[in-house]
């Protein structure tokens, strides 16, 4: 099957968070399993800098006021079409927001021409290539199937939208209507419209063939009023046609350099010396936590800031890395200064991303909603044992710690639910009671390290959808 993978951020040129990672591993994943996926991203600065023989192979003109470019190419294997449109992406800022850390004001038109590109590339083939599926990540390729629709491929090419974060919906004012070059009909309940605004993520929700999104529970969850974020109701209303699909990890990238749970010491060893903790007396005999996390309300590090004292008490360590919201970054900051046992680094580093897995013993996180999340299969494959909340992917990856699941001897980690500083706290207790039988922990860290984490069951299971995708388009 040919798939047109369409996507905001993709490893190793672009990345806010898990998408990323997943649109960088899906297309080398699949290929194992017959499908041929390229990928689509908007050319921004450093796309187009790390890919400076990027030759034109398709022209755009009157593009949302500027002309464009399609530039092919390549991440390792896999084709990649950069949509060079320099009034759109080439400037300086992140993705999604400029210098002042506010959203770029023609966000809405900087994903329509990504979402635009995308169905003149299925309508009109490029390289003599025409996918026969779209794959739609988050918001931002959300309005393809409305232009699929217009440019009359709608029939020919199926699409997927996959749901990376129901809490990014992609909305705008109406008044831009004419601007995106969205249908008047189509801005209605049953159509793109959500509450007077045109919604990018529930044009594609409603206009896909079908929906998926990153993990089995989530999938469940966004049914309902308390996570659907107002989507619960057209989710809902696909039925059988939205299914849940979890996240593997790259177990490349991710690979430990040790087999057995003996291997972790000299690297927890060496990260406390780095990061200055105690390597020895009553305050090193409890477990060393890590978190690499964006620090935002979704991720509950509020929560971890109360339910601190008690991991700390325990002999207990906390090493932090993260970036996001300032109140968050200084409480962290705050608390590094006031504990030894707690040393915070705020800011973005996959080194120290790497050594924090490999050295902790355990990783926390504590989600208010998880569509899937990345660092609890990091933490499995390593043998860092997961405490996580029971929601979203993370109750899909974790197998808990309970009485039954420790003397069948399967328990990989720690779940916690309800998501508050309480269950938090008995959720730290737990895993230092744990920490003190030495048996049952390595027990669990062989567990954890033999878990599958990697992307061979759901690339399958993409492949499959695909091809029933496109059975149904041309019928045997
Ligand atoms: P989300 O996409 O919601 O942020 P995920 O767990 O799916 O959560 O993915 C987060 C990804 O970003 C992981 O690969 C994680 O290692 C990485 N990451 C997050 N924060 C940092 C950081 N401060 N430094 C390095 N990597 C980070
Ligand atoms: C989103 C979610 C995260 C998920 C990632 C990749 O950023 O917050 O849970 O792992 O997408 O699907």
């Amino acid at each position: 099957t040919r798939v047109l993978s369409v996507t905001s951020e993709c490893v190793p040129l672009v990345k806010t968070g898990g998408l990323a990672d997943v649109a960088g591993a899906l297309p080398g994943a699949l290929a194992a399993h017959g499908v041929d996926m390229r990928t689509l991203l908007p050319g921004y600065r450093a796309v187009l800098a790390a890919q400076p023989d990027a030759a034109p192979v398709f022209d755009i003109h009157d593009f949302f006021g500027g002309s464009a470019q399609i530039r092919r190419g390549h991440l390792g294997d896999t084709v990649l079409y950069i949509l060079d449109a320099p009034h759109l992406y080439d400037r300086d800022g992140s993705l999604y927001t400029g210098p002042g850390g506010y959203d770029w004001a023609d966000n809405p038109q900087r994903f329509a021409a990504l979402s635009l590109a995308a169905a003149m590339i299925a309508a009109h083939g490029i390289e003599s290539w025409t996918p026969e599926v779209l794959h739609l990540h988050d918001w931002q390729a959300g309005l393809t199937p409305v232009y699929l629709r217009e440019l009359g491929a709608a029939e020919r090419v199926k699409t997927l939208m996959t749901i990376h974060n129901i809490a990014f919906q992609g909305c705008c004012s109406a008044d831009l209507i004419d601007t995106l070059g969205l249908p008047r009909p189509g801005f209605s309940p049953g159509g793109y419209e959500y509450w007077g605004q045109i919604s990018a993520l529930k044009a594609g929700i409603i206009g896909a063939t079908k929906v998926s999104t990153v993990s089995p529970t989530y999938a469940a969850e966004l049914m309902t009023g308390e996570y659907g974020m107002g989507m619960e109701g057209v989710l809902a209303a696909r039925g059988s046609d939205f299914v849940g699909i979890l996240n593997g990890i790259d177990e490349e990238v991710w690979s430990p350099s040790y087999k057995t749970p003996k291997g972790k010491a000299k690297f927890k060893t060496a990260l406390r010396d780095e990061l200055g903790l105690p390597n020895s007396g009553p305050a090193s005999e409890g477990p060393l936590c890590v978190v690499i996390s964006r620090l935002t309300g979704q991720k509950g590090f509020d929560l971890l800031l109360e339910a601190l004292p008690t991991l700390l008490e325990q002999g207990g360590q906390l090493a932090l890395l993260g970036s996001g919201d300032s109140a968050f970054e200084s409480a962290f900051r705050d608390a590094a200064l006031r504990h030894a046992g707690v040393a915070v680094r705020i800011g973005y580093d996959e080194a120290f991303a790497r050594r924090l897995i490999e050295g902790g013993d355990a990783i926390l996180v504590p989600s208010r909603f998880e569509p899937c999340g990345l660092t609890q299969m990091y933490g499995l494959r390593f043998g860092t044992l997961p405490l996580v909340s029971l929601t979203g992917g993370l109750a899909d990856t974790v197998i808990n710690a309970n009485a039954a699941a420790l003397a069948q001897g399967v328990a990989t980690g720690i779940q916690f639910h309800p998501v508050t500083a309480l269950a938090l706290t008995q959720a730290l207790n737990r895993l230092c009671a744990l920490y003190r039988k030495p048996d049952v922990w390595t027990k669990m860290m062989d567990n954890a390290m033999a878990q599958p984490v990697g992307w061979d069951s759901s690339a399958g299971t993409y492949a499959d959808l695909f091809e029933t995708m496109t059975g149904a388009a041309h019928p045997k």
